[in-house]
């Protein structure tokens, strides 16, 4: 299967950045071996780490490294170190900016209920049992990066400001993506929006519909945002394509997240027109709290280089493999901490990745496990 060389930026960044990456590239090793794939990993600093040598969450050198390479692998920014910097500062104004730099506007963020971890998600096992969603989130527009923003004094007060803006074409792009996944899906995408108050959501369901005329075979619904948050909680297999806005995906992917059982196990992949490389990471974030104490998770990282298997190399034979080495491992009872229940094995970050890591060895030569 030898092809050509795939350049991967790996932007480890803060809190357990770091050691869910280390299990990453562990992984990423043995693909590269047993496939005879040759990948080349360039990691740079990115967030807290490049904020701390050079002041800056998202140096030149750091988005020009991205934007040569094949595909950007990115584990966790932020810390309660930076929370009061200013705004232009901050690790997340980086991660705004690594977005906007490679044009990723679809975020594609994928909610499967494992069945091995029914148990440890707070909503009953019959309410999520065979959920398998995607959110499409519209990812570099909307109130995210809308003007005019700011805080100023108006009439002797303060007065804060954003702006939720979409130009028709932005709305366009989005829909495509999502329409173009549910063709490959069960054919179903629901719409959110709150077109009964704002004006920026009308168009986007307007605009919405018109794509809609293109994917005859596609069932098309909307619901505003408030009672799509209720009916995510009540009914989630429901859903297929949830497509959304920048801030309204935000929030919808968080909950639905908790369907899962842990936020832990959810990846990413931000992508564009093709005309950059697209950005693969986990959806939780840098959790300072636990890090450097073994305790986090690293699947939700690892099913992040799966995707990019999968949609920037086109290797969906390597994104399954290393899908059915987390199902694997999940069915043998291992769990890290945040997945942990009666009667489980209980295993650090590093043996979570060595785990997965054999998994994958046992699964690629066929021979039965032995784990
Ligand atoms: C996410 C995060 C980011 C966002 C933050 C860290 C800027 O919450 O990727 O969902 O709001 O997009
Ligand atoms: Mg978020």
């Amino acid at each position: 299967m030898k092809g050509k060389l795939k350049k991967v930026t790996l932007l480890s960044g803060d809190g357990i950045g770091p050691e869910i990456s280390k299990e990453a590239e562990k992984l990423l090793s043995i693909i590269s071996k047993e496939f005879n794939y040759p990948i080349q990993i360039i990691k740079k600093d990115f967030g807290g780490v490049a904020i701390d040598k050079t002041g800056n969450p998202l140096p030149e050198d750091t988005l020009e490294t991205c934007k040569k390479s094949d595909a950007v692998l990115l584990a966790a920014i932020g810390g309660p170190k930076y929370d009061n910097l200013p705004r232009d500062k901050r690790p997340e104004t980086g991660l705004l900016g690594l977005r906007e730099g490679l044009k990723t506007f679809a975020n594609l963020r994928p909610i499967v209920v494992f069945k091995s971890l029914i148990d440890s998600s707070t909503i009953k096992k019959e309410v999520i049992e065979g959920t398998d969603l995607i959110v499409i989130r519209e990812l570099t527009g909307g109130i995210y990066f809308g003007k005019p923003k700011g805080i100023e004094t108006r009439d002797g007060e303060k007065v804060g400001f954003n702006t939720m803006v979409y130009k028709e074409s932005e709305i366009k792009r989005i829909a495509k993506v999502a329409f173009e996944i549910a063709g490959k899906r069960r054919k179903k995408v629901t719409s959110i929006d709150k077109a009964n108050v704002l004006d920026v959501s009308q168009l986007w369901r307007d605009t919405v519909i018109k794509v809609s005329k293109d994917y005859p075979d596609i069932t098309l619904e909307h619901l505003y945002v408030d009672n799509a948050s209720m009916q995510l909680i009540k009914n989630p297999k429901e859903f297929d394509v949830i497509l959304a806005g920048n801030l309204f995906g935000d929030i919808l992917s968080d909950e639905a997240a908790m369907l899962t059982g842990s936020i832990g196990m959810l990846p990413s992949a931000s992508i564009g027109d093709g005309s950059m490389p697209a950005i693969y990471e986990p959806v939780h974030g840098s959790a300072p709290d636990i890090a450097g104490k073994g305790l986090a998770n690293p699947i939700a990282m690892i099913l992040s280089a799966a995707m990019m298997f999968k949609y920037s190399f086109n290797e969906e034979k390597i994104h399954d493999h290393i899908f059915k080495s987390v199902k694997d491992i999940l069915e043998k009872g291992y769990r890290t901490k945040d997945i942990m229940q009666d009667g489980r094995k209980l295993v650090s970050t590093k043996e979570m990745g060595d785990l997965l890591c054999k998994a994958l060895t046992l699964n690629l030569s066929c021979k039965e496990s032995i784990i």
